[in-house]
């Protein structure tokens, strides 16, 4: 009897002893990608709704994270990625509480790793993927889980629909090709993380499916391209072809020696050497003023033999004229012989001028 009282008066003591508010249940993190919540449940109390307070330990101090919040999970992504964290929560009521439930938690160790998001695309028989490691909140965007981890790569599964082998390969980059595959054929693939060296591996992305192509397809297209871009050459081809034979008869039917062009410029074109001479007298600005003067020349020298004594003088050394006009057009055409084949002179009337023009130097 006494036994059981103090059996009994024991019981009591251990009951107010351990507190009248009962901690929380069922602590845990439930980390994915560094989205660190911790998750509790409320035990059962029957005098009134219960709150919770959880801390951090930082610098061997404890802070407080959630403070007196009803519901039963509390926000810690912002801790550090690396590291042991010891995270407490209690049960308050009123001015009592439990006692606090302890867990420690390494972000970079005990995180799950979601699964990328995986891109696939058929070109003939192989299958093009892409990946894109999780995303990671609260960091800039081009930060991704990859980033954390220095062994990462990608296992990557893949079958053929409606059949039950699995084929696998591991990939370092965001991106690989399924070589030699059933051509017309669907398989899926499903993609996890894996960390070499810290043997961790991440959750299974959904299978993603896409059929391979025709095996004639690829080839096909290839001939298309082929026979279209032959065609645009030969079209180029026959356009170049055509404008320059345009462009030739134009100028053809334009330099024809037609009825436009005056009888002394026929012939003058006519001797070789006069066509040497308008090919190589293009850059002579002058040339025109020759023409003309020497035609004035020709018909004074005629004029001349009607009347001997003065005519000629006018072409004297001296005179500024056209004795230096020719001299110019012989040391550009003519060289040795001065007058005897002078161009400009044969295109008037021929003896008469050579001997005009010589006169002045005798
Ligand atoms: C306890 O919480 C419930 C809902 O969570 C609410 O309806 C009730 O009013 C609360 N009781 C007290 C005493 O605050
Ligand atoms: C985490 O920290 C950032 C700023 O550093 C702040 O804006 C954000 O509210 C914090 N989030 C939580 C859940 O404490
Ligand atoms: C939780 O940790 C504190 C100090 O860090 C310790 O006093 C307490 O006994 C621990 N509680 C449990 C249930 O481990
Ligand atoms: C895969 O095969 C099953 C039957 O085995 C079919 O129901 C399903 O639609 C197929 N999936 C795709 C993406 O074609
Ligand atoms: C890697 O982890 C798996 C379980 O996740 C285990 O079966 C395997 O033996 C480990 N490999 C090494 C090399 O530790």
């Amino acid at each position: 009897m006494a036994r059981s009282l103090a059996c009994w008066l024991g019981g009591c003591l251990l009951v107010s002893a351990s507190g009248l508010v009962p901690p929380p249940e069922n602590v845990r993190m439930k980390s994915v990608n560094f989205k660190n919540i911790l998750q509790w449940m409320s035990p059962v109390f029957h005098k009134g709704n219960l709150t919770f307070t959880t801390q951090y330990q930082s610098y061997r101090k404890f802070q407080d994270k959630c403070k007196s919040i009803t519901s039963t999970q509390c926000d810690f992504s912002n801790l550090s990625k690396y590291g042991d964290h010891i995270l407490r929560v209690r049960s308050e009521f009123a001015d009592e509480y439990s006692d606090w439930v302890n867990i420690s938690f390494c972000p970079v160790d005990d995180t799950i790793i979601g699964p990328p998001a995986v891109q696939v695309e058929a070109l003939a028989d192989s299958l093009h993927m892409q990946f894109l490691a999780p995303q990671i909140e609260n960091e800039p965007e081009t930060w991704t889980m990859k980033n954390f981890y220095s062994s990462w790569t990608y296992n990557v599964h893949y079958w053929k629909n409606g059949t039950d082998k699995k084929f696998q390969t591991t990939l370092q980059y965001d991106f690989g090709v399924l070589r030699n595959l059933e051509p017309w054929t669907i398989y899926c693939i499903q993609v996890q993380a894996f960390l070499l060296v810290r043997n961790k591996t991440g959750e299974w992305s959904e299978p993603v499916c896409e059929r391979t192509m025709e095996e004639t397809t690829f080839s096909w297209v290839v001939a298309v391209v082929l026979i279209a871009s032959v065609f645009v050459v030969f079209l180029m081809f026959l356009g170049c072809s055509v404008s320059l034979w345009y462009i030739y008869k134009k100028t053809k039917y334009t330099f024809s020696p037609g009825n436009s062009l005056p009888q002394h410029l026929k012939e003058f074109l006519g001797n070789p050497h006069h066509s040497k001479l308008l090919f190589f007298s293009f850059p002579l600005s002058d040339e025109n003023e020759v023409f003309d003067k020497l035609s004035v020349i020709s018909e004074d020298c005629e004029s001349s033999k009607q009347n001997p004594g003065d005519s000629c003088s006018f072409g004297t050394p001296s005179g500024p004229g056209p004795p230096e006009l020719i001299s110019k057009g012989e040391t550009h055409f003519q060289g040795g012989d001065p007058y005897g084949d002078s161009p400009l002179l044969s295109s008037a009337s021929e003896g008469d001028q050579s001997d005009c023009l010589r006169k002045p130097q005798i």
